[in-house]
């Protein structure tokens, strides 16, 4: 247990925010090669509320796991401070945000969690770095997501 404690610390403090973006590109390579990740994802972010249902009641799911696919490409570019994921991202955070598809802030946590679950069950090599990584870089797009909400 203290073991534990003290390698999730010095963890915590050595990795680099580049080393967790690398951590999370591979992560997310195993995830791709893995079968349909975005497919586990929607069927947990649907499952998990009739609110989120609701809103993807007239989707086209091939058409929409394409998109998600390159907005995390997307993600982990913004966290990575390039140029390209910012543009990307701001036009998600206007498509997103209360005069267009009006997503409701508090939904994040939950989009976050089932992609976390879906990321879980794809990465054969998932631990607690590999999803401490995902949780920095995906919380500093969510955050400029919601923001311009
Ligand atoms: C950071 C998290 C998210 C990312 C990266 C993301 C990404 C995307 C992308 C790339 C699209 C395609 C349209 C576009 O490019 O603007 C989209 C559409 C959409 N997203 Fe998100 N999204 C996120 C969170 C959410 C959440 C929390 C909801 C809550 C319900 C949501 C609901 C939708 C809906 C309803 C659509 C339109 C689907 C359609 O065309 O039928 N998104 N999202």
């Amino acid at each position: 247990m203290l073991f534990s404690l003290y390698k999730e610390s010095t963890v915590m403090e050595v990795e680099s925010i580049q080393d967790k973006i690398s951590i999370v590109q591979n992560s997310y390579g195993r995830c791709l090669a893995s079968g349909d990740v975005l497919d586990t994802f929607y069927q947990e972010f649907l499952g998990s509320s009739p609110e989120i249902k609701e809103r993807f009641k007239n989707t086209d799911f091939e058409k929409q796991k394409k998109l998600l696919k390159h907005g995390i490409n997307l993600m982990i570019m913004f966290a990575a401070e390039n140029l390209a994921g910012k543009s990307g991202l701001k036009r998600i955070r206007e498509s997103h945000d209360s005069k267009h598809l009006n997503i409701n802030p508090k939904l994040y946590d939950l989009w976050k969690f089932c992609l976390l679950q879906a990321i879980k069950s794809h990465d054969y090599k998932y631990n607690n770095l590999v999803e401490s990584s995902w949780n920095n870089v995906l919380d500093k797009g969510i955050r400029y997501i919601k923001e311009g909400y």
